[in-house]
C-alpha cells in the first residue's frame, strides 16, 4: 500500500480541521500515530517450506458470518469528514470488498438512513452515556435498523482530550452528529459514561438480543472479566492511540490476551495496521480478524466507494502474497511460529 500517496490525495479532499481530527492522537509526549505500526513491524516473518500454497484462502468467520478478508472497518466517528454520504459510502465500499464496517454511535448519517441505503450486514458500535436511558433509546433504534452485533467501547470514559473538539469541526456540517442532532461534540464527550461495569455487557445483551463484543481492552484480566460477563469476544485496541498518552502498542497487549482467553474466543485487534504484512503479524499474535480506522476514511476521501474497495482488495492481496511466500494457506494456521520478535524491518 502506498499510504503516502493515498494520504496526499485524502488531504486534497478533506478540510484542514477534518484531517487534523482524523489524524490526531493523544501522544502529546512527542509520539506519533505510527508507533503502533512500527510495533507490529518489529516482528520479522519466518517463512516455512514444504507446505502446499497453491490455494490461498483469506476468508474468516466473524460472529458466525464468513467474510472474504480478515479485515473490517473499526468504528470511527463522522465519516462525512471523508465523503459526502459518510458511513453509507464506507459500508458500501467495504461490502464490495466482501466485508463490513462497525457503524459508530457518533455517525454522520442517522442509523435509519444508513441502514436503508447501505448494503450488506453491519455491526453497531455503542458508546454508553451516563444517562443509560439515552443509550437504551439509541440501541433500540439500531436494533430496529438491523444491526447484527453490538461492539461496546470501553476505553473512552467521558473523555477530556481536546485535539478533537477544539480543532474546528465542532458545530460544522462534517462534525454534526446524525443520531443526536442536538448534541455538539463537547456535549458528547462530557456525557459519555465515566463508569462502565461488567453488568453493562449483560444489560446490552438483554435489551438488544444481540451478541456484544467489547472494544478497547488492553489487559488480560479485563478481557477475562468481559468474557465472564457474557461478552461474545474482545477487540484489543488502544483507540488508534487517541486515548492514553504513551499507551503501549496493541502488538504488546494482543498475545497476552490471546494466552489468557485461550484459542476459542473471538479476538479482534486494531491500531496502526496498514498493510497485508501488518495484518499477518496481528493474526499471528492472536487476532481472528483486524480493524482499520483511519485508512477507511483516507481511502474514502481519496476515492470514495471505489477507493475503499480497492484499498481493502489491495491489502488482502498483500496478505495473500505474504501467506503464499511464508508457507501458509489458511488464516487459522497463522500462528506465533511465523514471527520472530525484534527481527522485523522497524527493529533495525
Ligand atoms: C477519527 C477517529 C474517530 C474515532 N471514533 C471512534 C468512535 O466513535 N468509537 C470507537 O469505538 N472508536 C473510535 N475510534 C477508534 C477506532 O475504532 C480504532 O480503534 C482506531 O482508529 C484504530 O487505529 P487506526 O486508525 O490506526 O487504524 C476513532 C478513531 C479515529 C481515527
Amino acid at each position: 500500500m502506498d499510504w503516502n500517496a493515498i494520504h496526499a490525495q485524502a488531504t486534497a479532499h478533506m478540510t484542514a480541521a477534518g484531517l487534523q481530527y482524523e489524524d490526531g492522537n493523544a501522544d502529546i509526549d512527542g509520539g506519533q500515530h505510527d508507533i503502533d505500526t512500527l510495533a507490529w513491524r518489529r516482528y520479522g516473518i519466518l517463512p516455512r517450506m514444504f507446505h502446499n500454497v497453491a490455494d490461498i484462502d483469506t476468508s474468516v468467520t466473524v460472529g458466525g458470518r464468513t467474510i472474504a478478508t480478515p479485515v473490517f472497518g473499526a468504528p470511527t466517528a463522522y465519516h462525512r469528514l471523508a465523503s459526502k454520504n459518510g458511513e453509507i459510502t464506507s459500508q458500501n465500499g467495504m461490502h464490495r470488498a466482501g466485508t463490513f464496517i462497525v457503524y459508530p454511535t457518533n455517525a454522520s448519517e442517522p442509523v435509519e438512513h444508513f441502514a436503508a441505503e447501505a448494503q450488506g450486514d453491519w455491526w453497531q458500535q455503542v458508546y454508553l452515556f451516563d444517562n443509560r436511558k439515552v443509550s437504551e433509546g439509541f440501541v433500540e433504534r439500531s436494533v430496529a435498523s438491523g444491526a447484527k452485533a453490538l461492539m461496546l467501547t470501553l476505553d473512552c470514559p467521558g473523555y477530556r482530550r481536546d485535539f478533537g473538539f477544539r480543532n474546528g469541526i465542532d458545530g460544522t456540517w462534517e462534525g454534526a452528529s446524525g443520531n443526536f442532532p442536538k448534541m455538539h461534540m463537547t456535549d458528547w464527550t462530557l456525557n459519555l459514561a465515566t463508569s462502565i461495569t461488567p453488568k453493562d455487557i449483560q444489560w446490552l445483551k438483554e435489551i438488544s438480543g444481540l451478541p456484544v463484543y467489547v472494544k478497547g481492552v488492553m489487559r488480560p484480566e479485563d478481557a477475562v472479566t468481559a468474557m465472564n460477563a457474557g461478552a461474545a469476544g474482545v477487540m484489543v485496541s488502544n483507540h488508534g492511540r487517541r486515548q492514553v498518552d504513551g499507551v503501549v502498542p496493541v502488538a504488546y497487549a494482543l498475545p497476552r490476551i490471546r494466552r489468557a482467553l485461550g484459542p476459542d474466543v473471538e479476538i479482534f485487534a486494531d491500531t496502526g495496521i496498514r498493510t497485508g504484512g501488518d495484518v499477518f503479524r496481528a493474526l499471528a499474535l492472536g487476532a481472528n480478524a483486524v480493524g482499520l480506522g483511519r485508512p477507511i476514511q483516507w481511502a474514502a476521501a481519496a476515492g470514495g466507494e471505489d477507493g475503499i474497495a480497492n484499498m481493502i482488495e489491495r491489502i488482502t492481496d498483500e496478505l495473500a502474497h505474504t501467506m503464499n511466500s511464508a508457507g501458509v494457506s489458511r488464516i487459522a494456521d497463522i500462528d506465533e511460529s511465523f514471527l520472530v520478535a525484534g527481527q522485523g524491518p522497524s527493529a533495525f
